[in-house]
């Protein structure tokens, strides 16, 4: 199977108005020609479509922060996977931390709406992640393998799709994990990806997020079983979120 490029997904959380616009286009024209990732900047959903058909030509991809498991129906505010991959998304963030705190989000519901984005055609990107408390408990590896077992349905075989890694302490706060315990994460992550795929669990892209810049990002890009980052507020500005992409290293073999 040939070596995946490392994923550098930028996620704009609830930031982004017209005026933004101009800011995704400085990205997508400063991404080098030879830059090795997989680009993406996953936006809210009143961008996605202005943002697909501006970075159309583009090597930035762009996808939804979240949707719906049903494809459509009496959901005031909600927003389906269909909706999205008809606006022109590529991929879909699930089970952000935000939503599993904020929204009580299970990892059944997650594995539904995993299921509702192969559905429409979408790459989910899933995140797990641990509180302090679970880390300070010596709780992190098992809450986060718990996590990732139930939030990713067996009908991922197959598909293409990417696990972040997303330490709830690390979210936004500046505080970023150590590549020793991003390398400890990413590898028990792996043992659920092999024991659920198979040998193709072996290649999934497995991605850290949590205040990812441009000075740390060379260091963990090449931290064992990194297959990405998921940036959120560094990918807001070109400024910040080209030199992560730029660090991004050549997919292994
Ligand atoms: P920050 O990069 O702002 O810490 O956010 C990380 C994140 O939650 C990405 O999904």
């Amino acid at each position: 199977m040939a070596a995946l490029a490392p994923w550098i997904v930028g996620n704009w959380k609830m930031n982004g108005l017209s005026s933004d616009l101009d800011e995704a286009l400085a990205i997508a024209q400063g991404v080098a020609v030879g830059a090795h990732a997989r680009v993406a900047i996953c936006a809210p959903a009143t961008l996605v479509h202005r943002l697909a058909g501006a970075l159309h030509a583009t090597r930035v991809e762009v996808g939804g922060e979240d949707c719906r498991a049903e494809e459509s129906g009496a959901f005031t505010g909600d927003v389906s996977a269909e909706m999205l991959a008809d606006a022109g998304a590529k991929l879909v963030i699930l089970g952000h931390s935000e939503r599993r705190a904020g929204y009580g989000e299970s990892d059944a519901l997650v594995c539904g709406k995993v299921e509702a984005a192969l559905r429409a055609g979408l790459h989910p990107i899933v995140c797990v992640g641990e509180t302090l408390e679970q880390r300070d408990a010596g709780e992190a590896v098992a809450v986060v393998t718990g996590q990732a077992m139930a939030s990713l349905p067996a009908a991922l075989a197959g598909e293409r799709f990417a696990v972040a890694y997303e330490p709830v302490w690390a979210i936004g706060t500046g505080r970023t994990a150590s590549t020793a315990d991003i390398a400890q994460m990413h590898a028990a992550i792996r043992g659920v990806l092999v024991d659920k795929f198979g040998d193709a669990g072996a290649k999934i892209s497995i991605l850290y997020g949590g205040s990812v810049k441009p000075a740390n990002a060379a260091e963990i890009l090449a931290t064992a079983e990194v297959g990405g980052a998921l940036v959120g507020g560094a990918s807001l500005k070109a400024a910040d979120f080209l030199p992560i992409i730029e660090a991004a290293p050549p997919p292994a073999l």
